[in-house]
């Protein structure tokens, strides 16, 4: 049977790259044998886990006080409560003088952005398309596909810096990135999903600066960032002005699962996500703000990224990089200095062949990585770049990246040769 679609109905086929990693991701969880490097899904870190083990205990001991929680809609900017903590939380270590109406949740932050690419892109009024400039890709390819009407990105190739010992950095081309009239907003994630990058704290002021002077919001994704889940290298610490849209999660703390999207931003944005909310979910759930509220007040949260989370993915991070470097030895591979979230961006650079290719010729011999031309929102594909990178998590630890290191080298070599 032949259903007729919306046009909006009609972007929601099997070629969209979300898809692709979602249905991996459920197919490897079907076949234990699957070296899952594709998706991502947080490490299960057992501390971690205890501790929400405790705070799971202390909601069933408060059972009555639960429940009236659970039984009731929270307001549709989330649950009042635990926004409060948020702003607290914030204000305590930070200073960011932000209070409840600064902050906005949203059921997982994947729903918050696709609230906020439609609330600053897509068709004015007057007919014409408001963009999001991306300044930098590769870039999360989650935002690729949000759009209610067409894609409205505007996107830049990024500088590439080599570095020794066989890395490279991305670096923001500030000559080509200007802010003309038709954008909406700018959005960088930091750390950079896929590529482990921090983007520099100078190369964030200037977005910054340009980012005010253009009257424009700057949207920080933080989903890997301070003050959690904080999987960096080294310290940083989050920015936040009344220009700027700062995105959380509760996912990379280890909590996927309770859907919790956080947006820290100016009243006028958190009231238009708000109302979105209302429209698309009604309200947020609020078992994660319920689960997280003390962790939250007492700090609990903060040491959990500093004590336990931040040094697994470090530990993880030095191990897998081991593992592929050597086992690449005999290509021209390189890595992208690996500075945060829980990924490692290998490049192949000239690669006879594409990264789809490699991509598929891997899934046959049982690992799943993600080709790395769907990092490049916005961009025009034909930069041959686009298809010599590989994104390879390493958060189903380091000797399942170890296990996979010969297999990719091998794949990559069958392509050289
Ligand atoms: C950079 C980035 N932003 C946003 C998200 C969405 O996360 P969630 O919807 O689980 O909060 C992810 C998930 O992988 C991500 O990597």
């Amino acid at each position: 049977m032949t259903h007729r679609f919306s046009a909006f109905g009609e972007q929601f086929d099997n070629s969209l790259g979300t898809l692709q990693l979602m249905q991996d991701l459920g197919d490897a969880a079907e076949n234990p044998d699957t070296l899952m490097l594709g998706g991502g899904n947080p490490a299960r870190i057992e501390a971690v886990e205890e501790r929400f083990g405790d705070y799971l205990k202390a909601l069933s001991q408060r059972a009555e006080a639960t429940t009236a929680r659970l039984a009731a809609y929270a307001d549709p900017a989330g649950d009042r409560t635990f926004r409060r903590s948020v702003a607290k939380l914030l204000n305590r270590e930070y200073g960011l003088g932000v209070s409840e109406h600064h902050v906005c949740l949203s059921n997982g932050s994947q729903n918050g952005f696709f609230a906020l690419m439609n609330l600053f892109g897509g068709r004015r009024a007057d007919g014409s398309l408001q963009r999001i400039l991306l300044p930098m890709t590769p870039e999360y390819l989650g935002y690729a596909d949000l759009w209610v009407d067409e894609p409205a990105f505007t996107a830049h190739r990024p500088s590439i810096e080599l570095l020794d010992g066989r890395f490279f950095k991305y670096r923001v081309d500030f000559d080509a990135v200007q802010i003309g009239d038709d954008i909406g907003a700018l959005c960088v994630s930091r750390p950079t999903n896929p590529t482990g990058n921090v983007i520099t704290d100078d190369e964030l002021n200037r977005l910054d600066a340009m980012a005010q002077a253009a009257n424009t919001p700057l949207i920080v994704d933080n989903a890997y960032g301070a003050p959690f889940p904080s999987i960096t290298t080294t310290n940083i610490s989050p920015k936040w002005n009344d220009n700027t849209v700062l995105c959380m999660s509760l996912s990379k703390l280890g909590l996927p699962g309770v859907r919790t999207g956080i947006i820290v931003a100016h009243p006028a944005i958190v009231e238009r996500v708000a109302a979105m909310n209302a429209v698309m979910n009604l309200a947020p759930g609020n078992f994660g703000p319920a689960l997280m509220t003390e962790a939250f007040d007492s700090g609990d949260v903060l040491s959990l990224a500093r004590d336990h989370i931040q040094p697994h993915y470090q530990n993880a991070s030095k191990q897998a990089v081991s593992a592929l470097l050597s086992a690449t030895e005999r290509t021209p591979v390189r890595l992208h200095k690996p500075e945060g979230a829980i990924f490692l961006w290998l490049w192949a650079p000239d690669l006879p062949g594409t990264a789809d290719q490699l991509y598929r010729r891997l899934k046959q011999d049982g690992v799943v990585v993600v080709p790395g031309h769907h990092f490049f929102p916005g961009l025009d594909t034909d930069w041959a770049h686009c298809h010599e990178c590989l994104r390879i998590s390493f958060a189903a630890g380091a000797e399942r990246v170890a296990q996979a290191a010969p297999r990719i080298a091998h794949a990559i070599e069958e392509l050289y040769a």
